[in-house]
């Protein structure tokens, strides 16, 4: 069975040439859900990002993809779905292009210093069900960035070789759902801190209005931040984070 008949198998499948944003697509399909849904559209014409900023989506150019499901875990474990979506789309990146892409945390993925891909992870209580949404928005082919040129790029600016956009989405949509067993488990916490940038780095953490600032000595094995303030370990959950600055950057 080729990748797309398995996709067939678990995901309802929906490609969209416009849309506003698949994140709100999806969630227009949760009063007639039945099973995990795949989005993906060639063009977003209000692409989110996270805290209310705008996602570039130009036409063809990336994939612009929501996953709708269910979980059947516990609500603890679903705080982590965004790390284990990055793990997820970092390694597929480095095995289509042959690139060694790093997640930033908290939870953007970066090649050579800029970024290549943003996810947004929603969560909707409906009837006393929680549904999730998770958004993956990559740069795909070469494109123009405008203002944000020094600090985006895509992956065929980086590798030389044509991305075939559609094998990735297949590929990262059936390896984030024949993973997701494995969310709360050391595996996932060792890609995670293998792949993240922010180890041993002096960084200033924004929390609401407090700001954190100190050495990242590890990523414990609830996938949080242990930074050390110069007095003693402080644990931060990514949840809570609104703004990361590596300074050694
Ligand atoms: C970020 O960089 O802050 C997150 C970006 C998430 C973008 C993706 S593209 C597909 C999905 N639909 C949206 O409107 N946003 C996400």
């Amino acid at each position: 069975m080729n990748n797309y008949d398995q996709l067939k198998n678990i995901y309802k499948i929906i490609h969209l040439d416009e849309v506003d944003s698949t994140n709100d697509y999806a969630k227009k399909l949760i009063n007639n859900y039945e099973l995990p849904t795949l989005i993906y559209a060639n063009y977003q014409t209000s692409g989110k990002g996270r805290m209310g900023r705008t996602f570039l989506s130009n036409k063809d150019k990336g994939i612009y993809m929501s996953i709708l499901f269910k979980p059947d875990f516990s609500l603890d474990k679903i705080n982590k779905i965004t790390g284990y979506t990055s793990c997820i789309v970092a390694e597929e990146i480095d095995k289509i292009s042959g690139l060694n892409t790093y997640i930033k945390w908290v939870n953007d993925i970066y090649i050579n210093n800029l970024k290549v891909c943003g996810i947004l992870t929603e969560s909707v209580i409906k009837n006393e069900e929680c549904y999730i949404i998770v958004g993956i928005g990559i740069n795909v082919h070469s494109q123009t960035f405008n203002e944000l040129h020094d600090i985006a790029t895509s992956i065929e600016d980086n590798a030389n070789i044509k991305i075939d956009k559609f094998e990735l989405i297949h590929n990262i949509a059936l390896a984030f759902y024949n993973n997701l067993n494995q969310i709360n488990t050391k595996e996932y916490i060792k890609v995670y801190v293998e792949k993240s940038n922010v180890i041993g780095k002096n960084v200033e953490l924004l929390i609401g209005d407090k700001i954190v600032k100190g050495k990242c000595v590890n990523i414990n094995d609830d996938g949080e931040l242990v930074v050390f303030d110069g007095i003693q370990n402080q644990i931060i959950y990514s949840g809570y984070i609104t703004k990361v600055k590596i300074q050694d950057e």
